[in-house]
């Protein structure tokens, strides 16, 4: 199995200024690939009007395919607001339901929105700080800083990723600034 890893798979180094590694592509993702998840569509369309920011990235390692292998995600979601709602990623399940996931904050200061049929729930994601996503749980992380967050991402090979499910039903709850400080609505 060792030998079938590629040396560049084996270890990365990444720079917490950009969530570069090296100059494997990223997912990037702008204002405008993210209509629909902002709960105020006015302050979306004003914003939009104005400019398309870069709100997140993400550089993917895949070592292996196997059964029982893990692959991490390295993403970089840069602080904002729409409204009063903070600069957030689409979200999304796991398309094998069951897969957990681990989130390690490196830098930066946010929450992650957890949500299953029947709850939802905030977690604390930041520097020194990580999340546990268990499976068949739709997650979205959040900025609710004023400095990019930057995060790993692991979760098995096989999870994939389901946007589908949650931009039909959209997640319930949303996290806005109030009073200064994040607070949970309904969306
Ligand atoms: C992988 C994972 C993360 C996200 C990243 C971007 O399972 O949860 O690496 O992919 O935070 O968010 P999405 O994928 O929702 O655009
Ligand atoms: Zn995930």
């Amino acid at each position: 199995m060792l030998n079938t890893i590629l040396p560049e798979d084996l270890s990365v180094t990444y720079g917490l200024d950009s969530a570069r590694i090296g100059s494997r592509p990223m997912v990037e993702r702008r204002l405008a690939d993210l209509r629909g998840c902002f709960a105020d569509e006015g302050a979306y369309d004003a914003a939009l009007a104005v400019a398309n920011p870069l709100l997140y990235a993400v550089t993917a390692v895949e070592p292996s395919a196997g059964d029982g292998q893990l692959h991490y995600g390295l993403g970089i979601l840069y602080p904002g607001k729409i409204g009063q709602e903070y600069f957030l990623t689409k979200g999304h399940y796991h398309s094998y339901r069951p897969a957990a996931e681990i989130y390690v904050g490196l830098s930066g200061s946010g929450l992650m929105l957890l949500e299953d049929e029947g709850e939802s729930r905030l977690a604390t994601l930041g520097k020194n700080s990580c999340v546990y996503v268990p499976g068949h749980t739709a997650h979205r992380t959040i900025n609710t800083g004023d400095v990019p967050l930057v995060y790993l991402g692991i979760y098995p090979s096989n999870a994939g990723h389901d946007y589908g499910a949650i931009a039909s039903r959209n997640f319930r709850k949303i996290v806005v600034e109030r009073d200064g400080a994040p607070f949970l609505a309904d969306r």
